[in-house]
């Protein structure tokens, strides 16, 4: 059984309310798709925005992309339910547009916030927009797979689902990075544990590097 922080809770709860009742965003004729999992999560997996069917079930990637996420995430032994899953648009742009560089800025005080209160360890994106919202110069296929350190914590880019299911190139490359995780995971949780233990925060590498 998967253990809840009552404050998290209430906190994210807060927040779907203010997401719901802020008339000043845009996309409001689509339903708030706000994410789901595990919010005491190390992990939090960032998507792009909704499609139809998250759309209609209010729940992020259930469509043919949340499919093949399910399968990846049980390929290297991990379980959706362990994981928290959002978007960085949380509400389904019309005919699957890209979304406007306004509606990312207009959701981006909540997406800070959910981040926050999740307060994760580790952020996967999921194809281009969620990677250059945290790193706005990187470039999709020259850093997808990559780890970068994102001030306290850790950030890898992945491919989008949606783009792994468009050819067989696309998708050995985003199961190889999905394989790649668990143990980019345990090199970044040792790091860490190292730099607690000498304390040497203020001398560690920029905002942005890569790891490895
Ligand atoms: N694509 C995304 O980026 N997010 C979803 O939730 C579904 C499809």
């Amino acid at each position: 059984m998967i253990s809840m922080d009552l404050v998290k809770v209430a906190a994210l709860r807060d927040l779907e309310l203010r997401l719901t009742n802020d008339l000043d965003l845009p996309l409001r004729e689509s339903n708030l798709v706000f994410g789901e999992g595990n919010i005491d999560t190390q992990v939090l997996f960032i998507g792009e925005a909704p499609g139809m069917n998250e759309d209609l079930q209010k729940r992020p990637f259930v469509g043919r992309g949340g499919q093949l996420l399910n399968k990846m995430l049980e390929h290297i032994g991990w379980k959706r339910e362990e994981v928290y899953i959002t978007n960085i648009v949380k509400r389904r742009p019309p005919d699957n547009r890209d979304p406007l560089p306004e509606e990312i800025a207009a959701y981006k005080p909540y997406l800070t916030e959910q981040i926050r209160i999740i307060d994760p360890k580790i952020i996967v994106t999921l194809g281009r927009f969620a990677m250059n919202y945290f790193l706005p110069m990187a470039k999709i296929t020259r850093d997808q797979g990559k780890a970068f350190k994102l001030r306290e914590k850790l950030l890898v880019p992945i491919l989008h689902p949606a783009a792994a299911l468009r050819g067989n190139e696309a998708m050995a490359t985003f199961r190889a990075s999905f394989e790649k995780l668990p143990l980019i995971i345990k090199k970044w949780e040792s790091l860490t544990a190292e730099a607690a233990a000498l304390s040497t925060e203020k001398d560690g590498p920029q905002e942005q590097e890569k790891l490895f």
